[in-house]
């Protein structure tokens, strides 16, 4: 099947099974290979893209589901995105596998967050390094939203 989308922001043509997953045709047909695959059941988050502005699990996601749509995924932030900066400063990330995914739900976060849509925005996307702290501070200091004293770095 013929799939067109965009493609972070590029218009984007190519041949794939519609039932591939999006992950695996993101990392395997297009070489972004940002998105990291954790559970591969749809439960972690480290796989998530941006579809028409949504937070996804493109590991659940048929490719077919996004004829049409506008896919943004990490690499299309560019990499020198003030929330990956946040993400830095903060220590948001150890070993990374969740970050992409963090930083991409984030992304769909709406005007004026509280700590609290903070917190549900990323309920879906698990990491078992950071305690979470450092990554709501990053998420937060992004928006400009002052992070309560238990969140402060030491
Ligand atoms: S790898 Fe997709 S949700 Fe875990
Ligand atoms: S930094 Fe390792 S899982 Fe989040």
């Amino acid at each position: 099947m013929t799939l067109r989308f965009v493609l972070n922001g590029a218009k984007t043509e190519l041949d794939a099974h519609p039932m591939a997953r999006l992950l695996d045709v993101l990392r395997e047909e297009c070489a972004l290979t940002g998105s990291k695959e954790g559970c591969g059941e749809g439960e972690c988050g480290a796989c998530t893209v941006l579809v028409n502005g949504e937070p996804v699990c493109s590991c659940i996601i048929p490719v077919a589901h996004v004829e049409g749509a506008a896919v943004l995924t990490i690499e299309g932030l560019g990499g020198d995105h003030p929330l990956q900066h946040h993400f830095m400063n903060e220590v948001g990330a150890q070993c990374g596998i969740c970050t992409p995914g963090m930083i991409m739900a984030a992304m769909a976060l709406g005007p004026a967050p509280t700590l609290e849509d903070v917190k549900t925005a990323l309920a879906g996307n698990l990491c078992r390094c950071t305690g979470y702290a450092a990554i709501y501070r990053a998420v937060m200091k992004w928006r400009g939203l002052e992070a309560p004293p238990s969140m402060v770095a030491e």
